[in-house]
């Protein structure tokens, strides 16, 4: 849905941040500002800030922040249109209705029988659990321990022996077999009619984000028992396994911060119902990109509970490599001597699983470690061949100082000296094209450039530039003599400093509404992030003087560069050129004050 953007302006304004805010949480002002925990990540002092005369929120712990549309979208886990639907109706803005084509309404008719079917189904086995019928399953489920709470708040039922009760129960409420099949219930069969998917097993309802029951897992009770130990709803229009997650409907409003990923619905259960309620599961499959990418929604930080067995493991390393190219962090919590989390937790308790919780181990150290179990240590050139797939890893990362980081841990952990590693490393990345690293060991916490982070760097320093510029919007008409929103190679930064320059000149400069210029979320926390990066603390007003011109002369000569490779293709780029080589020049002679 698209709407102008001077409706969406409209909603914002008619919603104070600090209003919406305390509708959440207990602020309390401090100074300009209203302060409070933060909702977004586990803490005890108050880092949590909200500036009324700007509009905005951050965090000073954990980096969130945005303006009032961000926060709704943020703490309602809903996207851009929800979080402004909701913002309208609680200002009491009309929002134009969403016009949606025959065949659209079609189609989301059919979805929502199929949805009320699978709903019924739902009511249909827990109710069956607490029946005579169901005796059977409600021992099994004592026996694995759970609480009436938990089996009341998984919805757990009990597919009876006799499928046609549920088939009945269904057409009595309205639906034929053709939805039914749909539904992934039963299947239609020309010898044998409509066989139901389910019977004589307990039922696992899967919910989508939203809560709603969109398939089923069913386990058999006893070894005895015919089929799969589970058995799973297959894919239906209203289904799809790779977007979902069991138990995320949950998981998502945990405010741990993180996501612990495990293999099995009784995981889950397992886990919520010793209060680990930030725990969900793939279904029946393996982890996929479509599943990292409802997770990343909510936390980038991702705890892995897979089994412990050889299995589990391959899982989880296939599960790592999904998750770092989706831009997540995964840690792997060790669960041995258990299986898996239910039985770990059944044995050991909560508290145990907590500490495993708190010391699960880096993903890269874990990646490494399973590596060297492919390996004799005691022969010369198993050992070699150990240490050349260690470099060829570590050339991977793409950041100077991570790289180091990860040299430095894994020298220290394996025995291996650290200039020989980081000179295999050097080696390597030389051979086959991975990140280079420079051969001077950088001083701490200095970043040396090299060309494949040049780009990153001149975007940092775009990003930068944009952060003074908001903190000090009367540096504007003193440097845009200099500066042309051209100069912002970076598309985004480019339309907010279009922008941002353009109302400071008016006067009217807010950053709440830079960021409602977006709505993709990405695009809007990259907005956001502008005006809620802190610069760093410099005491004198020279120092900060000189660090603004800086940031100003190399976004300059960057952008000076940028054109110039550009300008034997592109005359509009070579006049750029010449009169970037003259801009900078005179900038860097002249004295710009902050005041
Ligand atoms: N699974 C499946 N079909 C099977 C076996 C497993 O779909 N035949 C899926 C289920 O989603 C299950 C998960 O894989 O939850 C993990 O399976 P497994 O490790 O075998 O079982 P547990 O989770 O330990 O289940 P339980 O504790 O009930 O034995
Ligand atoms: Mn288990």
């Amino acid at each position: 849905m698209y709407y102008p953007e001077e409706l969406i302006e409209e909603v914002r304004q008619r919603n104070d941040i600090v209003d919406v805010i305390s509708g959440y949480v207990r602020l309390q002002k401090k100074g300009s500002n209203y302060m409070c925990c933060c909702p977004f990540h586990g803490e005890k002092t108050p880092s949590f800030s909200v500036n009324r005369a700007r509009q905005i929120y951050k965090c000073f712990g954990c980096g969130e922040g945005g303006n009032v549309v961000t926060f709704v979208m943020k703490y309602e886990n809903c996207s851009f249109p929800e979080a402004l639907k909701i913002l309208a109706d609680r200002a009491g803005v009309e929002l134009p209705q969403a016009e949606y084509s025959e065949e659209a309404r079609r189609k989301e008719s059919r979805r929502q029988k199929l949805l009320q079917i699978n709903k019924e189904a739902a009511t249909f086995y827990y109710y069956q659990l607490r029946t005579q019928k169901g005796e059977r399953a409600k021992e099994y489920l004592d026996k694995r321990r759970l609480s009436e709470e938990t089996r009341r708040k998984f919805g757990l039922g009990f597919a009876p022996v006799k499928g046609g009760e549920l088939l009945s129960y269904l057409h009595q409420k309205g639906f034929n077999d053709e939805l039914i099949s749909a539904a992934g219930l039963a299947k239609i069969d020309e010898k044998r009619g409509t066989v139901t998917q389910f019977w004589n097993r307990v039922m696992f309802p899967i919910q989508d984000i939203n809560g709603r029951v969109i398939g089923f897992g069913g386990r058999i009770m006893g070894d005895g028992d015919s089929g799969p130990k589970y058995l799973n709803s297959p894919e239906t229009e209203i289904f799809d396994k790779s977007r979902n997650l069991y138990g995320m409907n949950y998981a998502r409003s945990a405010r741990t911060g993180n996501i612990i990923l495990c293999e099995g619905y009784m995981d889950v259960i397992s886990m919520h119902q010793a209060g680990f309620t930030q725990a969900a599961a793939s279904l029946g499959t393996a982890f996929t990109p479509g599943q990292a990418g409802v997770i990343k929604k909510y936390t980038k930080d991702v705890l892995l509970a897979y089994d412990s067995d050889g299995a589990g493991v391959k899982a989880a390393l296939r599960a790592i490599g999904i998750l770092r190219a989706a831009g997540m962090s995964g840690k792997i919590i060790n669960m041995s001597p258990y299986k898996d989390p239910d039985e770990f937790i059944k044995n050991l308790g909560q508290e145990a699983f907590q500490e495993r919780i708190d010391n699960a181990e880096n993903s890269f150290m874990f990646e490494i470690r399973m590596l060297e179990r492919d390996f004799d240590m005691s022969d010369p050139e198993e050992k070699t061949s150990f240490h050349n797939q260690i470099a060829r890893k570590l050339c991977e990362f793409s950041e100077d100082i991570e790289r180091e980081n990860y040299i430095e841990a894994v020298a220290d952990k394996y025995h291996i000296g650290f200039e020989n590693l980081r000179k295999l490393v050097v080696n390597m990345a030389a051979k086959s094209g991975g990140y280079a690293v420079p051969i001077e060991r950088p001083r701490s916490g200095i970043q040396s450039r090299n060309k494949n982070t040049s780009e990153e760097n001149s975007k940092k320093l775009q990003r930068l530039l944009l952060t003074w510029i908001s903190e000090y919007p009367q540096l504007y008409p003193k440097i845009k003599s200099y500066i042309t929103t051209e100069d912002f190679t970076q598309e985004l930064y480019a339309k907010v400093a279009a922008r941002m320059f353009d109302d400071i000149e008016k006067g009217c400069f807010n950053p709440a509404v830079i960021i409602n210029m977006f709505d993709d979320e990405n695009e809007q926390s990259e907005a956001a992030s502008l005006f809620t990066t802190q610069l760093p603390e410099l005491e004198s007003e020279q120092e900060k003087e000189k660090a603004f011109k800086d940031i100003l002369l190399k976004v300059k000569q960057n952008s000076f560069d940028y054109y110039s490779a550009r300008s034997n293709v592109d005359i509009a780029a070579l006049n750029k050129v010449i009169a970037g080589r003259k801009e900078l020049e005179e900038l860097s002679k002249t004295h710009i004050s902050l005041k």
